[in-house]
Order: structure tokens, then C-alpha cells, then sequence
């Protein structure tokens, strides 16, 4: 069965904090989501190994160790996991970006996909799934779905709120995947919108409403 990592860090809660905020407009709504999934890619990205080399500093050879030949994706669902993105690829900048559209019906909250884009070489990457909202856990479940129909076999999903209803839903359908989160909030409501949440991500991001 997938980890459910949630990252309490204290930079995250407190950023997380003044997003959750109603008064919190768009402009510094979009800079501090962008800021957690930068300090949560430190966490998603733990496990990459590492192999040694040396280089030379101006006194003498250093035994260093880097990163070993990871090949990354990012793959935002848009519209809201979008503006995770460039979080993480300011600590991956070399990762490929793939792009899965999907919405939610309002009626029967559903995911409905009108757009995927992925690298071609979707099976050789470790993929980043970046989604903030994870509420029914419908979304999420479905694109990584059409990522595993694709050839993936190594994924993470990143968001920033999860329901305790999407976090069982969407590890019923893919045991695999690790769940990075920085906060588990109470329940759904009767529009599956996350109590307390933070209201519609994509719409505080975009200023659509
Ligand atoms: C939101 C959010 C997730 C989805 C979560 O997207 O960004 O993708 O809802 O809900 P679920 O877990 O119940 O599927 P939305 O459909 O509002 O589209 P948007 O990002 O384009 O605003
Ligand atoms: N999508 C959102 O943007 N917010 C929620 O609370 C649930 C789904």
C-alpha cells in the first residue's frame, strides 16, 4: 500500500495558512502555492539516489555526491495543479512537463479529460503528479490512470489538501503511489468541495470568480 507522507514542516503550515485564508488575493495566492510545492519537492525527491564523483575544488579533489541520471516528469492536472508546477521545477529544473486536463463535472463530480500531453518517454521517468485539491479523489485517480495506461510505473502524487474520502478512494485504485500532502483536512460537504479547505484552487488561482 501507497505512504501517505504529510509534510508538517513549519514553512509549509505557515504558507498553507495564508492560502487557506479567504482575504488572501490571487497574486500572493499563486506565489505562496507556488513556494509549498517548492519546499515539498525537497521532501517527494528524498528518496532519489545519489552516486560519487570527484571534482575539483580551488584546494584539492572532493569525493561529492549528485544525483544519479533520474529522469523526471511533472505532470500538472489542469486547471489548478498548474500552478505547482514551477515550484518544483525550480528544484528539478530538468524535468520534462506533461499536462493532463480534466474537470469535474458539478453535477455528478466526476472527472471528465479534454486534453493529456506526456513526454514520450513516459515509462523511463519517475512522474510528479501535481494536484492541490485532492477532494473525491476522482481527478487524481484518473490521471494516474491514463499515466499507468501509458506505460508509467513509477508515480508520486503531490497536493496540497487531501480528504480523508480522496485519500481512501484514490488508494484503493492505485495501491502503488505515494500520497504527499500538507494537510489532511476533516470531511467533504455536500458539493464535494474540502471542509475547511481553501474553496476552488483553480478559481483562486486564476481569479475566475
Ligand atoms: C479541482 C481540483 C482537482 C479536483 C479535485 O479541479 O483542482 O483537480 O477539483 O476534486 P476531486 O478529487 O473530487 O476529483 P476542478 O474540477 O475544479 O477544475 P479546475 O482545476 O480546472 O478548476
Ligand atoms: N476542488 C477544489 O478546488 N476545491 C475543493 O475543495 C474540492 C475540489
Amino acid at each position: 500500500m501507497g505512504t501517505v507522507h504529510l509534510l508538517d514542516h513549519p514553512l509549509i503550515q505557515h504558507k498553507l495558512s495564508i492560502i487557506r485564508d479567504i482575504n488572501t488575493g490571487a497574486k500572493e495566492f499563486r506565489e505562496l502555492v507556488e513556494e509549498v510545492a517548492m519546499l515539498m519537492a525537497y521532501e517527494v525527491t528524498r528518496d532519489f539516489p545519489l552516486e560519487e564523483s570527484i571534482v575539483e575544488t580551488p584546494v584539492a579533489p572532493a569525493r561529492v555526491k549528485a544525483i544519479s541520471g533520474k529522469k523526471v516528469g511533472v505532470v500538472p492536472v489542469l486547471r489548478a495543479g498548474l500552478g505547482m508546477v514551477s515550484g518544483i521545477l525550480k528544484l528539478i529544473p530538468t524535468a520534462k512537463v506533461g499536462h493532463i486536463g480534466l474537470y469535474r463535472d458539478p453535477e455528478t463530480l466526476q472527472p471528465v479529460e479534454y486534453y493529456c500531453k506526456l513526454p514520450t518517454d513516459v515509462p523511463e521517468r519517475d512522474l510528479i503528479v501535481l494536484d492541490p485539491m485532492l477532494a473525491t479523489g476522482g481527478s487524481a485517480a484518473a490521471a494516474v490512470r491514463f499515466l499507468k495506461e501509458r506505460g508509467a510505473k513509477n508515480i508520486k502524487l503531490v497536493c496540497l489538501i487531501a480528504a480523508p474520502e480522496g485519500i481512501e478512494r484514490f488508494r484503493k485504485d492505485h495501491h502503488d503511489v505515494d500520497i504527499f500532502t500538507a494537510a489532511i483536512d476533516d470531511h467533504l460537504n455536500d458539493h464535494g468541495y474540502i471542509v475547511p479547505g481553501l474553496g476552488d484552487a483553480g478559481d483562486r488561482l486564476f481569479g475566475t470568480k
